[in-house]
């Protein structure tokens, strides 16, 4: 079986050679991202691994059905990249609805740490011998107040890892999760208690913008706000308002709204065209990682075992729970709606 792997990078073969030589999938590795100029490396492959910024839109599933190519295997969970009401009858679209929520959680708080504590200062202070302290004075996390916007499955892993460092901590989710022993407030309320808020919650029409010039001006002064789930959830350019203004204290972002047309890449040596983010990046108090929480040994091994396994299902007898299908006319996974049976 050979699948035509997209936006490959260096860490993600060891685990997909290993898995997939196991289980008899050839992965044909192709740097390049899957556009309709791209797709023709597809011929010959039973299906296409992608992954966030690939583009999957009606016209490369029209190209990729002509070419009798039958499967989109995302390794990853969100699919906003897919056009999954137009795929329905020409390809399967199957994902990896979670692989480590530690991986995403723990780096939440390794932002947060680095960030309050200056440790990213402080490390290039003494790679340079300079052992001043001044100006590395943080604040203890014992007792502070963290707003959780979204209690899923990372921002409960979130909740518990604050927890353990004794602080008080309150959240606000849509659908709040029952007998969870979590104070859920509503989201004014969490704004305005939060010593640091940390996003959790899916983008959505409703979550765009969580984070915008009329929500920051409801915070506490000197706000720290850690975000890695989407950078949408955040207006940037309030965002970088805020900070000039001394409002928001901190910001640690792993995500950013304009990410698709850097992240992942080496940029080093270009000139920046995006303002916003060059002027975030230069601020002392604002930390920038590259949608860098999922990678963990843990997450890369759990997201090509499951992908592995879902094309084996998809070939086997074409039944899979991750496929994602709009048979129902919901943008949700047939099985987690109980369905049973083929999608198509
Ligand atoms: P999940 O689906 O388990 O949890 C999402 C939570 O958000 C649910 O409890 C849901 O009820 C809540 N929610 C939905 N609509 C909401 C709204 N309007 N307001 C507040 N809460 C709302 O998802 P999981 O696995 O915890 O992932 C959370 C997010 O983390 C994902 O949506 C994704 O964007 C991001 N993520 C980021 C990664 C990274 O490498 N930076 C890796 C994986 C996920």
């Amino acid at each position: 079986m050979k699948y035509a792997f997209f936006d490959a990078k260096s860490y993600d073969r060891p685990s997909f050679e290993k898995y997939g030589s196991e289980a008899g999938i050839d992965f044909r590795f192709y740097e390049t991202k899957l556009t309709p100029d791209t797709v023709e490396l597809a011929r010959g492959a039973e299906g296409v691994c992608v992954f966030v910024n690939d583009t999957v839109n009606a016209e490369v599933i029209d190209r990729l059905s002509e070419m009798d190519v039958r499967a989109v295997a995302l390794r990853c969970a969100g699919y906003n990249n897919v056009d999954v009401r137009h795929a329905f009858g020409k390809v399967h679209v199957v994902h990896v609805p979670a692989y480590s929520p530690y991986a995403v959680a723990e780096h939440a708080m390794a932002m947060l740490l680095t960030s309050i504590r200056r440790i990213h200062k402080a490390y290039i202070r003494t790679k340079d011998f300079n052992f001043s302290l001044n100006g590395l004075t943080g604040f203890d996390l014992h007792g502070k107040t963290v707003g959780v916007i979204g209690t899923g499955k990372i921002g409960r892993v979130f909740v518990d890892i604050c927890r353990g460092f004794g602080m008080r901590v309150i959240a606000y989710d849509k659908f709040p999760a029952a007998d969870s022993g979590i104070d859920y407030v509503s989201l004014d309320e969490l704004f305005a208690q939060s010593d640091i808020i940390s996003l959790h919650c899916p983008l959505t029409d409703e979550t765009f913008h969580t984070v915008r010039a009329e929500t920051i001006a409801k915070m506490k002064k000197g706000v720290v706000i850690v975000n890695t789930s989407r950078g949408a959830l955040i207006d940037a350019d309030a965002l970088l308002e805020g900070i000039k203004e001394r409002k928001i204290g901190a910001a640690c972002l792993d995500v950013y709204e304009e990410e698709a047309d850097v992240f992942f890449e080496d940029f080093s040596g270009h000139i920046m065209a995006d303002d916003v983010l060059a002027r975030l990046i230069t601020m002392p108090n604002v930390l920038v990682t590259s949608h860098q929480a999922f990678l963990t040994e843990e997450a890369l091994n759990n997201i090509a075992e499951t992908t592995v396994q879902n094309i084996l299902d998809l070939s086997r007898d074409g039944m899979c729970r991750n496929e994602l299908c709009y048979r129902c006319g919901k943008t949700e996974s047939c099985r987690s709606a109980g369905r049973v049976g083929k999608c198509f």
